[in-house]
């Protein structure tokens, strides 16, 4: 398969690429690493984006972030870059790029536990998870027999540990293989509007 990966230089998306390269023609895309740069919180870049790379199989994406601050003082404005990244970002990846991928192919957005689990200080970023958990569900039904949709939702993954681990006390720590797998389990397999939860 010819797969997009967006955000493959990342804690998840490096390990994802690691497992799919082998077997599979992979493009990383990233906004400031990868083979293509793209900013998926810009709908020119995105567009750009596709039309670089063109006609693919899959296109996965393991990019983006949301706000994490306390919720006493926490404004719209600083809620906005994980708005138009990580939710509008994938949002648009789909919209954009259900174009150039083929009959038979795939999408696969990244969620996250704070969907259903929400850390301390994380209302913003489960805010996020929900809404891109819900649109999966609904762009499932839209892209009908020919393309398909999934969302991975990790918990808080082993290689983040050091990064987040003091944010999230009480996680299970989930092996980067284990979220690999659900990733896999999207691209290569043959499941539509799930969310695959990994925690
Ligand atoms: N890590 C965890 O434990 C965990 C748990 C649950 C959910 N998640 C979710 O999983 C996803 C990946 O997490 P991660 O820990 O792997 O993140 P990460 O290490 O911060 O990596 C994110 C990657 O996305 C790229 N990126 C960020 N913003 C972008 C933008 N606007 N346009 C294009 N590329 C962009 C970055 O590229 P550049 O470096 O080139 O900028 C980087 O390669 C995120 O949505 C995160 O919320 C992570």
């Amino acid at each position: 398969m010819r797969i997009l990966l967006v955000g493959g230089n990342g804690t998840i998306g490096r390990k994802v690429a690691a497992a799919l390269a082998g077997r599979h023609e992979l493009i990383i895309a990233g906004r400031n690493s990868g083979d293509v740069r793209v900013d998926i919180g810009s709908q020119d870049s995105i567009a750009a984006l596709f039309n670089e790379v063109g006609v693919i199989d899959a296109c996965i994406c393991t990019a983006g972030t949301g706000f994490y601050g306390a919720f006493a003082t926490m404004t719209a404005e600083q809620m906005r870059p994980g708005l138009d990244g990580k939710l509008m970002g994938q949002v648009n990846l789909v919209l954009i790029g259900k174009g150039f991928v083929r009959e038979g192919g795939s999408f696969t957005l990244t969620s996250g536990i704070a969907s259903e689990l929400p850390a301390r200080n994380g209302t913003a970023v489960a805010m996020i998870n929900g809404a891109v958990n819900s649109f999966v569900l609904g762009a499932a039904q839209e892209l009908g027999q020919d393309r398909r949709i999934n969302a991975v939702s990790p918990g808080l993954v082993e290689d983040s540990f050091e990064r987040y681990g003091a944010n999230f006390p009480g996680y299970d720590l989930v092996p980067m293989a284990k979220v690999v797998n659900a990733y896999r389990l999207s691209v290569e397999g043959a499941i539509t509007g799930k969310i695959v939860k990994v925690y």
